[in-house]
């Protein structure tokens, strides 16, 4: 039987359509809109394209929205200054410095100057450690792995005393949502194991998995063998193969092999159009909740 298959750009629009809601709420009760500032340093066009559509998706959803973009050479303090500027601006909720930065620029000191009560990447320790604790005590999930939950929770997987299997360890990926599944609440409660390229017989830890998260940056690593017959599949990957002479545009393929995939999993995500779409849309969400918070709304 082939699988679900569980869209991002599907699920994306319908979060959306959920922050939009709350937003106009917000503007008529309390005379409000979220804030989102996103500092871009250079002209690195991957980084102009991922900028680009995190402003037009604000811009959409009525927030009040700065793109601030600043040459490539500014000095580490200059950027700081910056960085100062927003934590202490009451009209900004989310300060967002698109990554890599150039190399003169210390990265981790500049993410460790945004005030973490306006850290929507939810990079600084703070928010790191914040989720580690769980509960009340988390603020904002990073982007991607809250995307991924959402998929997991919108496409009604069973997650209590299910076996998570992460593949990969990544700051961004692979030890968050590993860190997410195995806490108490909804979307949670599950039994993890984290597998990464020192594992001994990686297929053994996959073959066990009700939900198989894969965050290698590997294309194809996934064999189809190495997946239980209805398991829920989360492919991460975003692997440039080739180009595609006629748009000119990358071809993409994710850590699993999807066709041969699709024909053992329940629930599959494709690339694209998987847990890429979701990245923005939690980027919103983490704005929105920082708006709200700064009101004193839940
Ligand atoms: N560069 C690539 N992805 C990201 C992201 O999620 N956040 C930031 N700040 N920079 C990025």
């Amino acid at each position: 039987m082939t699988a679900q298959i569980i869209s991002g750009t599907e699920i994306r629009k319908a979060i959306l359509g959920e922050i939009k809601e709350e937003v106009d709420q917000m503007k008529e009760k309390h005379g409000k809109v979220p804030g989102l500032v996103t500092i871009l340093v250079g002209s690195s066009p991957a980084s102009i394209s991922y900028v680009t559509l995190k402003v037009k998706t604000a811009i959409s959803l009525g927030f009040h929205e700065i793109q601030d973009d600043q040459p490539e050479d500014i000095s580490e303090k200059e950027l700081l200054a910056l960085i100062d500027k927003y934590n202490n601006d009451p009209d900004i909720h989310g300060i967002l410095v698109q990554l890599p930065l150039p190399k003169h620029i210390d990265d981790k000191k500049v993410l460790n100057a945004i005030n973490p009560d306006k850290d929507v990447d939810a990079f600084h320790p703070v928010n790191v450690g914040r989720l580690m604790i769980g509960g009340d005590e988390v603020k904002f999930l990073p982007c991607t792995p809250a995307g991924i939950q959402e998929m997991i929770v919108r496409s009604g997987t069973e997650t209590s005393g299910a076996e998570v299997v992460v593949v990969g360890r990544s700051n961004i990926v692979g030890k968050p949502i590993a860190m997410m599944m195995a806490q108490k609440g909804v979307g949670a409660n599950a039994t993890v194991t984290i597998v990464h390229t020192r594992t001994k017989d990686l297929a053994s830890h996959c073959k066990r998995a009700d939900i198989l998260i894969v965050a290698a940056g590997v294309p194809d690593l996934v064999k189809p063998e190495w997946i239980k017959p209805g398991a829920t599949v989360i492919d991460v990957g975003v692997n440039r193969v080739g180009m595609n002479e006629q748009t000119g545009k990358a071809i993409l393929k994710g850590d699993v092999d999807f066709d041969a995939a699709k024909e053992i999993a329940g629930k599959i995500t494709p690339v694209p159009g998987g847990v890429g779409p979701m990245t923005i849309a939690m980027l919103m969400k983490n704005t929105l909740r920082s708006a709200k918070l700064s009101l004193g709304m839940s």
